[in-house]
Parts: C-alpha cells; structure tokens; sequence
C-alpha cells in the first residue's frame, strides 16, 4: 500500500491570489521533502528553507503595510517553524537521519493550522481592505 502523497487542495486557498500562488509553491516543496532519495534530502530541505524565507518575508510586509492587528503572533509562528527548519538541518547534517522523515511528516500538519487560523485571518483581514477601499461612497454632499 502506497501512502497518499499530500499536495495542494482547495482545502488550502485563502482565497487571495498572491497567497495562495505562494502557498502553491511551500505544498509542493514541503510534498518533495517526502520523496525516497535521502541523499537529496538537504538539497530538498535547503530549498524549502529559501521558499520559506521569502514567503513569510511577503506576509511580514503584508502585516507591515496594513497594521495588522495579530502581526506579532502571526510573526510568532514563523519565526519558530524558520529556526526548527534551521535546526533540523543541522541536526542531519550531523548524521541525525531519522529527523528528515520526521520534518516531513510534521510540516503538513503545521501548515494546516498555520494557513486555517493565522493566514487566513490576513488574508480576509487585506480583502477586507480592498473591499472597503473600493466601495462606492454613499455620502453626498449638499
Ligand atoms: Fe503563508
Ligand atoms: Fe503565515
């Protein structure tokens, strides 16, 4: 039996574009990290970690740009997944193997929450936004 390679589903969509196109990209890098060629594995990992740099550096400005009230805590959640991806690697890179599988099995179920609670909550957080910015003014002046 072949287990369910994890992917990109429209369980994930925030519903805002230029999210979900990044997201896109972290699903099938995160997917790759499951792949059966340990020699690999820290290339795969490496280029998780530069995605992942990036990516959250998108949604710091995001929060920047538009005062977004639970930024800190958004900020939070990246901050810790970064530096255990930082760890990780090291850990392997030291002959500490049996953490690949473990990271790739573990991050799914991060990124999960992480798009559900925090990543949705900006993404209707900036819609919101735009929607407000873009409605017909209903005062007149007399
Ligand atoms: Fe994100
Ligand atoms: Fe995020």
């Amino acid at each position: 039996m072949t287990a369910a390679v994890w992917g990109w589903s429209d369980r994930l969509s925030t519903k805002y574009e230029a999210m979900d196109e990044t997201h896109q990209e972290f699903v099938s890098l995160c997917a790759a990290l499951s792949e059966d060629h340990p020699d690999s594995f820290l290339d795969r990992l490496d280029a998780l970690i530069s995605h992942t740099v990036v990516h959250f550096e998108q949604e710091g400005q995001w929060m920047r740009e538009h005062s977004f009230p639970p930024a800190g805590c958004h900020q939070k959640e990246h901050d810790v997944v970064l530096q255990l991806m930082r760890e990780v690697r090291l850990r392997i890179a030291d002959g500490d193997l049996d953490l690949g599988p473990r990271l790739a099995e573990e991050l799914p179920h991060w990124f999960e929450h992480h798009v559900d609670t925090m990543d949705n909550m900006l993404a209707r957080f900036m819609t919101s936004l735009t929607a407000d910015q873009t409605a017909a003014p209903t005062a007149s002046i007399v």
